[in-house]
């Protein structure tokens, strides 16, 4: 029997612009894309091309000018930066999303996750005593505390040297697998592709497959 999975985010005919002087500018100008649970889909593309838009857009931070976007379940975000509080440790960065959703904080759920991503030892660490990837996996891990169906990344390695950035990668690739994300991975990177179950290339406001083959 064939079965077609219900994507858990969907982008139908996306259009957004910006001002430019008197007029604007598409940044997105029709763009629609399905992503799955349990899939990796990467996003490439020239800067400027719209990779932060169509991200922005898929994470509900700003409103298309048209077009829909559809969601099931709830969403966690990683950014380039992992804006992480200075003063917390590993462990409370996880627990604050609990706070701030007037949970009880769960221990073991941040244990678990800070363990998932190979920082079980240093949860007691504070952000300053940590390097940029272990940071990057703390990022990661506060993402999954809310139980996510969609994980949007917007450039999550571009601070980190080739080989974190390959750590990272497969991290993320762990994390849909394991947890069953949709998972959207903006890159700049081409070597970090592999991981990926399919690549889209924005250009000129499209979204379309991307292929390899060099012009
Ligand atoms: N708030 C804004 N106001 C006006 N123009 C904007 C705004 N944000 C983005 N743009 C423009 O929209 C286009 C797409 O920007 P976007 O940030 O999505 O690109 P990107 O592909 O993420 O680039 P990069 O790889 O450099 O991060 C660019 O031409 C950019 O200058
Ligand atoms: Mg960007």
């Amino acid at each position: 029997m064939i079965t077609t999975a219900t994507p858990a985010l969907s982008l139908r005919d996306i259009v957004v612009t910006y001002p430019d002087g008197e007029s604007r500018v598409a940044a997105l100008d029709g763009v629609s894309l399905d992503v799955n649970p349990g899939e990796l889909t990467a996003v490439i593309g020239e800067s400027g091309s719209g990779k932060s838009t169509l991200l922005s857009v898929a994470a509900g931070l700003i409103e298309p000018d048209s077009g829909s976007v559809e969601m099931h379940g709830t969403r966690g975000l990683i950014f380039q930066q992992a804006n992480l509080i200075a003063s917390l440790t590993a462990r409370e960065q996880l627990l604050i999303i609990d706070h701030m959703e007037g949970r009880k904080p769960r221990q073991d759920r941040a244990d678990e996750l800070l363990s998932f991503v190979g920082l079980e030892s240093f949860g007691n660490r504070r952000m300053g005593q940590l390097s940029g990837g272990q940071r990057q996996r703390v990022n990661i891990a506060r993402a999954l505390m809310g139980q996510p169906s969609v994980l949007l990344a917007d450039e999550p390695t571009s601070a980190l040297d080739s080989k974190l950035s390959r750590d990272i990668a497969k991290l993320l690739r762990g994390v849909t697998e394991d947890f069953g994300t949709a998972t959207l991975f903006i890159t700049h990177d081409r070597s970090l592709l592999d991981y990926a179950d399919r690549v889209l290339e924005v250009k000129d406001g499209y979204v379309s497959a991307y292929s390899d083959v060099a012009a």
